[in-house]
């Protein structure tokens, strides 16, 4: 990690499904920190849904909501911010996360992200004809962007409350370091 970062807040990133939410506002409790989510932020900007936004303006204008969401995010501190599955694919989101964040990345295999999505209806990107085959696609498109992520942690394999437990070691780990 280099030196010149300023790890005050704690960014999950990784694949629809993934369990952001629900890690998230457990790790907030455990460090006395606030919880954002880069989605909710965004609903609560325009006083749209997520799906409104992708089908009235499309996926492009989602996108630099998003960014401006990043940007402010900079100013955060003692922050747990959940992102959205899409918002490390941008380069430069993951690159400003980087300066104030320790960024730790959720990853899960295409068959547990559709046990876990698969009942439920609010994210446009889901809702073609076959799920399946666009979270593998997506999955395999955004790789190289989760996998920039400072921590891995897989969820496949771990009770979510355990996977929140290793999120806030490794944070507490990280914090020790400086
Ligand atoms: C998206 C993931 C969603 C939301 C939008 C697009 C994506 O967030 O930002 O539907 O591109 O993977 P979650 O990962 O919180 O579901």
């Amino acid at each position: 990690m280099h030196n010149d970062r300023r790890i005050v807040n704690l960014a999950l990133i990784g694949f629809m499904g993934a369990g952001k939410t629900t890690v998230g506002r457990f790790a907030a409790d455990q460090l006395n920190f606030d919880y954002l989510d880069t989605d909710e932020m965004i609903q609560s900007r325009t006083g749209r849904s997520i799906t409104d936004i992708f089908t009235h303006d499309g996926e492009p204008a989602f996108r630099q909501l998003e960014q401006r969401i990043v940007e402010e995010l900079t100013a955060r501190e003692r922050t747990i911010i959940a992102t959205g599955g899409g918002l490390p694919a941008n380069p430069a989101n993951l690159a400003s996360l980087k300066t104030h964040a320790l960024v730790i990345c959720l990853w899960a295999s295409p068959e547990k992200i559709w046990e876990r999505v698969r009942s439920q209806t609010h994210r446009p990107l889901l809702q073609g004809p076959d799920p399946q085959k666009k979270i593998r696609e997506l999955l395999t498109a955004r790789e190289p962007a989760y996998k920039q992520a400072d921590v891995l942690v897989n969820t496949d394999i771990r009770p979510v409350r355990e996977v929140a437990i290793q999120v806030v070691h490794q944070f507490k780990l990280a914090q020790s370091w400086r």
